[in-house]
């Protein structure tokens, strides 16, 4: 994968930064962003101390002029972008009946226009390569649904259809298109904010993975790497569950 370059967004931390150490370790160059490049400095030390390329990047994904910005800023570090990993996202724990537009509205810009804006942004590239690797961070609340997660649950739903509508109109082209549902995976921002929002105590959600342990963002990071990978290949416009067994089918 030498020579390769890849987009991770919302990677200052948490799952994203799990997946940009990762795939660096395959010797993909990342473009590290998220909200301020400031907040991406650890997850960039991080890749240059283990002898991969990063940089550090700033922007709003559901701002198109930032993303372009970054975009390029990317590509005249380290060339044309090839991999992106739509993992930038925020959660909400709104009882349906209090759902606000204003609130339905700012989830669905990150969480679902956002990574339209990303993915848009790179595809020139990736067409010009002939090749490409996308892979969206969904959830699996957009598998089963989930109580006072209507606005979240239902934007990571619209990632596994975006998922499997652009795995058919960008598979011709040579580009693959997957979507990872996480579980619940411990460690984040995102995971500590929303502990005590869970009805569910951890040690009786413990009981409803098979593998009985909670996941880790290095769960989801290994999972990512191989949907990058060459290996990968003939996979596209599938939901890939990494989440202990929660969810099976
Ligand atoms: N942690 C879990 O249990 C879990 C479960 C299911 C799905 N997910 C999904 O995985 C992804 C990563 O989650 P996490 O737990 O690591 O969350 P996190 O909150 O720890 O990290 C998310 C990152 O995204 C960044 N971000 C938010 N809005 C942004 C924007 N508009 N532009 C750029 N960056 C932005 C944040 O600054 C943050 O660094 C999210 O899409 C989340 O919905 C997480």
């Amino acid at each position: 994968m030498a020579n390769k370059v890849a987009l991770v967004t919302g990677a200052a931390a948490g799952i994203g930064a799990a997946c940009s150490k990762r795939l660096a370790r395959d010797g993909i160059a990342i473009g590290v962003l998220d909200l301020d490049a400031e907040r991406c400095a650890d997850t960039v030390a991080a890749i240059k101390a283990a002898g991969g390329e990063a940089i550090a990047l700033g922007a709003d994904i559901s701002k198109r002029d930032q993303v372009k910005a970054a975009v390029q800023q990317l590509r005249d570090a380290f060339g044309p972008i090839t991999i992106v990993v739509n993992n930038a996202g925020v959660t909400d724990f709104t009882p349906f009946e209090e759902v606000t537009e204003e609130r339905w509205e700012f989830v669905y810009r990150i969480n679902v226009l956002g990574q339209m804006i990303v993915t848009q942004e790179v595809l020139s590239d990736m067409k010009k390569a002939g090749w490409g690797r996308v892979v969206m961070i969904s959830s699996s609340s957009a598998q089963t649904g989930a109580v006072n997660m209507a606005i979240y649950s239902s934007s990571k739903g619209a990632i596994v259809t975006l998922t499997r509508t652009l795995a058919q109109e960008l598979g011709p082209l040579g580009i693959t298109v997957n979507n990872i549902p996480p579980g619940s995976v411990m460690g984040t921002i995102m995971s500590e904010a929303s502990r005590d929002k869970f009805q569910i105590p951890s040690e009786v959600l413990l009981q409803t993975l098979p593998v009985r342990r909670m996941g880790e963002p290095n769960d989801i990071a290994n999972a990512c790497a191989w949907l990058c990978h060459e290996d990968s290949g003939y996979v596209t416009g599938q939901t890939i569950g990494v989440n202990g067994g929660r969810v099976v089918s």
